[in-house]
Order: C-alpha cells, then structure tokens, then sequence
C-alpha cells in the first residue's frame, strides 16, 4: 500500500492530506482565508498567496504529526500545478519540491481539475470509466467524458461564467458574505421560487454549454426591482440554475453515449438542492450517481493526493523543473 502527501494552495484554501491507496484519508488539513478576502468580497491574489507562504510549512508538519507519520514514510509528494492564481500556485508547488528533493521521493505535478474529476473515485470504490462528470466551481463549470486517468472529453463548457461565480455574484447583490454559495443556498430555503421569474440560458439548445451571466443579470435586475423577497430572488435563483443544469446534462448524456454513472465534482456540488436534482436526473436514466462528499467536493488537498495516487501508481512522476500552470485545460 503506498501512501502519498497531497497539497493545494490554487485558490483561497490551504491543504495538506494524507491518503493512501486503499482509499483511506489519514490525515487531512485546510485553512481557508475566508475571513481575509472576506472585506474584498473576492480572492484577492496577492493576499492569497502570502497566505499559503505563511500558512503551508506548518500546515504540512501538523498534517504528517496528525497521522503520526515523517515525511520518510511517505512514497510521493504531489501538489496542484494549475490552474489557478499562479502566486499560490508556486508556494504549492515549490513546496512539494523541495520536500520531494529533501526526501528523495517521486514528485507528481497535478492538475487541480483532474483532482476535482476524479475525487469520486476516491470516495467510491465502485466508480469505473468511463463517466459523465459536471465539473461545477468558482472558476470552472464542464461537462466531460471520463475515460480514464488523463482521458477527458470535453463535451460542454460555459461560454462566460462559472456556476459558482454566478452564486457567489448574486449572493453579493443579494447583501451575503463571501463565499456567496453556501449562504445563498441557505436563504433559498426559506424562498419561493416561483415568485421571480428568471431565464433558463441556453435551455434546449443543441449543445450542452451553459452560460450563467444573463441569469446572473436578471438576480440584480430582480433585486433592484425592488419587487421581490430577497429569499424569493435566492431560491429563483437555485432553481434557475438547476434548471440549466439537468436540461444540459440531458442533453450531454445523449451525445456522450454509453456510460457507468452520472458524478458530480467541484465546489458547487456541495449544493443539497443541486445534488438531489441531479440524483433525480440520474435515476430517471438509470444510472448511479455519485458524488463526493462535501469536504471533498470544495478545494482539498485529499484530492490532490488521489490524484498523484492514481498517477504514482501508472509508474507516472514529474521532473523537479515542472512548471507552474495559470491555465491548464483538462
Ligand atoms: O471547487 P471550489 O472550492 O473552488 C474552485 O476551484 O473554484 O469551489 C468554490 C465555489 C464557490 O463559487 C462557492 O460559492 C461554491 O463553490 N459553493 C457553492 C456551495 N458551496 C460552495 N455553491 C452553491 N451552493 C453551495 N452549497
Ligand atoms: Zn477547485
């Protein structure tokens, strides 16, 4: 069994992990920086990456301390080497570099959306090739075929917003802190989605893209209205938003063709309301749905770990001159 240290530091959230092959996490540590873009009402980059500057070293010896390990008894160290906002990107990475040189360990440079796509493999043994994955976060919102390990079809992206960029606008116009999803979601439950009527963009249309900045208009057209209920605005919202989701992912499962199962990855399937409409589009097609849990599906270092694991396993390492990658497509 091979145990592998996973770190991430793309965005706002600082993690290390342990995890091994049988699936186990062993040990796992995340400081997110809410509290400090918090006032910016967005990641603000260069705060960001002093942050995991400061925050990973001690972060990485408390994990490995958590699972009463040394960093000898670990068989590879892997970390995100994009996408992402390049100054955290680069403390991630050089990290990893130097313990992997330190320790004469193999280093494996990870795609964060890679680590996101397959993370219900990690939580889902039964989980086999190919799938069709809704990738849904801040900065990312795909539909792909997944073949196999770095095997990625691409069938629909967004042709401007991401989901989670969509929540986390409106719950900004809507007066909600920062990450706007999770308290959008909350207020959505005491709403009544029928009372504001919102677009569904792009609904039917042939390709399964998506596109959320016109619905993202109309929530600040709503609320400037003066019409409505905030909660009324949130849960129209939500509701517009699953909407688009299950008439694309209808449709991208017509084109993608035979699959194992319909998943969900990334921060925005943290979503109760998303996850159980997507459950209920699965079973209508009799497919499995899968998603990871919640501390899985927002950024982790688990599945970063996962990832390095399952390239670890293929024989596959990376030289110590990897590049850091802003843009990274799958
Ligand atoms: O995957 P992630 O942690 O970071 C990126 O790689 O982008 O995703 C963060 C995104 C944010 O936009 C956040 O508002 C959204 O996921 N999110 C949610 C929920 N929890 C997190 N969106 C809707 N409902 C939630 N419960
Ligand atoms: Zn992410």
């Amino acid at each position: 069994m091979r145990t592998v240290l996973g770190i991430e530091s793309s965005c706002d959230e600082t993690a290390a992990a342990l995890v091994t092959s049988d699936r186990t996490i062993l040990a796992q540590r995340i400081a997110s920086q809410d509290d400090a873009h918090g006032p910016y009402g967005g990641v603000v980059p260069e705060i960001a990456a002093r942050a995991h500057a400061e925050r990973l070293a001690p972060l990485i010896a408390a994990t490995l301390a958590d699972a009463g390990m040394t960093l000898d008894q670990v068989d590879a160290i892997a970390a995100t080497a994009g996408p992402g906002l390049i100054g955290g990107v680069m403390v991630g990475l050089v990290t990893a570099k130097a313990l992997a040189m330190a320790s004469d360990k193999p280093l494996i440079a990870v795609n964060h959306l890679e680590g996101h796509a397959l993370s219900p493999r990690l939580a889902d043994a039964s989980l086999q090739y190919p799938y069709l994955l809704l990738l849904v976060s801040g900065g990312h919102c795909q539909i792909l075929l997944v073949e196999g390990l770095g095997r990625f079809r691409r069938l629909a992206t967004t042709i401007d917003d991401a989901l989670g960029e969509a929540f986390d606008k409106s719950a900004k116009v809507l007066g909600l802190g920062y990450p706007g999803g999770p308290a959008l979601e909350r207020l959505a439950l005491e709403g009544d989605a029928r009372k504001v009527p919102l677009p569904r963009p792009l609904k039917g249309s042939d390709e399964p893209h998506f596109s959320f900045a016109g619905l993202k208009s109309a929530v600040l057209r709503a609320k400037q209205s003066g019409d409505y209920a905030d909660a009324d605005i949130a849960a129209a919202f939500q509701q517009a938003a699953i909407d688009c989701l299950v008439d694309r992912l209808q449709r991208a499962l017509a084109l993608a063709g035979p699959v194992e199962a319909l998943v969900v990855a990334g921060g925005v399937a943290a979503n109760t309301a998303i996850r159980s409409a997507l459950e209920a589009l699965a079973a209508r097609q009799g497919l499995p749905f899968i998603a990871p849990p919640l501390g899985l599906c927002t950024d982790n270092a688990a599945m970063i770990a996962w990832a390095g694991l399952e390239r670890l396993e293929r024989g596959q390492s990376d030289p110590l001159d990897v590049a850091a990658r802003p843009r990274w497509p799958l």
